[in-house]
């Protein structure tokens, strides 16, 4: 009867690694595409409005899957260049916390003030 209680866990955990894994990956990736060229700097015109807090927690938490500029890179719902259009300043905000689907929640990991601060950057982004 346990035993099979254990299935689903084991493969949740499992998924968990693989979203770490990916995230991991794409942090290297980020990092090998910015080391390459140290004159080609490319200009962020969707991150270069944020305070500099917010662009910080944003690089650190955010940027693996949601793009230097907001493009997305884990597919067309990660483009958070009109995210504000979409979704108020609330809905930003128990996104971030919950998180869905492949994203993660970061209830846990931020702090009240950096949720804010992303959410109300991020629904200004109409
Ligand atoms: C592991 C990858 C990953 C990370 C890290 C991540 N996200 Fe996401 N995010 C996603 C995915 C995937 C979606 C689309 C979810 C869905 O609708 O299925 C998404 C969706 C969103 C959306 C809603 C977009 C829309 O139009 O529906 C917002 C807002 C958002 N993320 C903000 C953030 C913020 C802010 C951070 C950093 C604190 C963050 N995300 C970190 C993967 C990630």
């Amino acid at each position: 009867m346990e035993e099979k209680g254990g299935i689903p866990l084991i493969a949740s955990i499992h998924s968990i690694r693989l979203v770490k894994g990916f995230a991991i990956l794409a942090l290297m990736a980020a990092l090998v595409a910015c080391g390459g060229k140290a004159g080609g700097k490319k200009e962020s015109v969707h991150l270069k409005d944020a305070p500099s807090k917010v662009a910080a927690v944003y690089q650190s938490r955010c940027l693996n899957c949601h793009g230097n500029d907001l493009q997305g890179r884990v597919g067309a719902n990660t483009n958070l260049q009109q995210v504000g259009s979409r979704m108020s300043f609330e809905e930003i905000a128990a996104q971030i916390e919950q998180g869905k689907g492949l994203m993660p929640g970061f209830a846990d990991s931020l702090s009240q003030n950096e949720i804010d601060g992303l959410s109300e950057w991020l629904a200004t982004k109409q």
